[in-house]
């Protein structure tokens, strides 16, 4: 089985990619340790906004501190101890990060809160809950969804000895995004779409 820390590190590193950049308005659930949070938080800089809802009190706790910790305090986030699938009521999100067994469950929520052009993406650990959540996508005004696998494979490098390692952490997750169609889309902070 990976180990845990890989598979939430891989989770931070790759969530980056068609997320968050300055200004935008985040929702993520859940936290977890918080890992992700503090990510997000230090990318939408102080002029943008991470809504987390998280569904056990003691996890919420520790992933506030764990934010303020590594960031200090005074940042532009708020934590709820909320179950996401009963609803987001926060409107006009750039972007929803959902890293949770059942994100088909906030596919509705997210079409209400997220703007045209914004972004929902979800970190899946098997292919199962992909095609759950792929169905519910397909039934909604989300296009333009893709799944890519995360995989890493490193690199023995000694000499002319130069190959894959022989044993290592090979699939972490399953990312999928789709952006919400519709109206005039426009990207965070400043108004442009970006990457994706
Ligand atoms: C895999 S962990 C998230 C890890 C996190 N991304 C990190 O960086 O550490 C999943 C989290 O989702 C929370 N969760 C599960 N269902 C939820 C729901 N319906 N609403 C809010 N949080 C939920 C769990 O309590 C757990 O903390």
């Amino acid at each position: 089985m990976a180990p845990r820390s890989s598979t939430r590190r891989t989770s931070v590193r790759f969530s980056f990619w068609p997320t968050s950049s300055a200004g935008a308005r985040v929702f993520e659930s859940g936290l977890g340790s918080g890992a992700l949070t503090a990510a997000l938080v230090r990318a939408v800089g102080p002029t943008g906004r991470v809504t987390g809802y998280e569904i056990r009190q003691d996890f919420a706790e520790r992933a506030q501190r764990n934010v303020e910790g590594f960031l200090g305090p005074d940042l532009p986030l708020e934590v709820e101890v909320r179950d996401c699938y009963e609803g987001i009521g926060v409107d006009d999100l750039d972007r929803v990060l959902l890293d949770l067994p059942e994100p088909w469950r906030v596919v509705g929520h997210a079409e209400q809160s997220l703007h045209p052009g914004g972004i929902l993406l979800s970190y899946l650990p098997t292919i199962g809950q992909v095609t759950r959540l792929r169905e519910a996508l397909e039934e909604s005004a989300f296009g333009m969804a893709d799944t890519v696998e995360v995989l890493q494979r490193h690199w023995h490098v000694e000499g002319t000895s130069v190959r894959p390692d022989h044993r290592m952490v090979a699939h972490t997750g399953f990312l999928t995004h789709a952006r919400l169609l519709g109206g005039a889309a426009r990207g965070p902070g400043d108004g442009t779409l970006s990457e994706s």
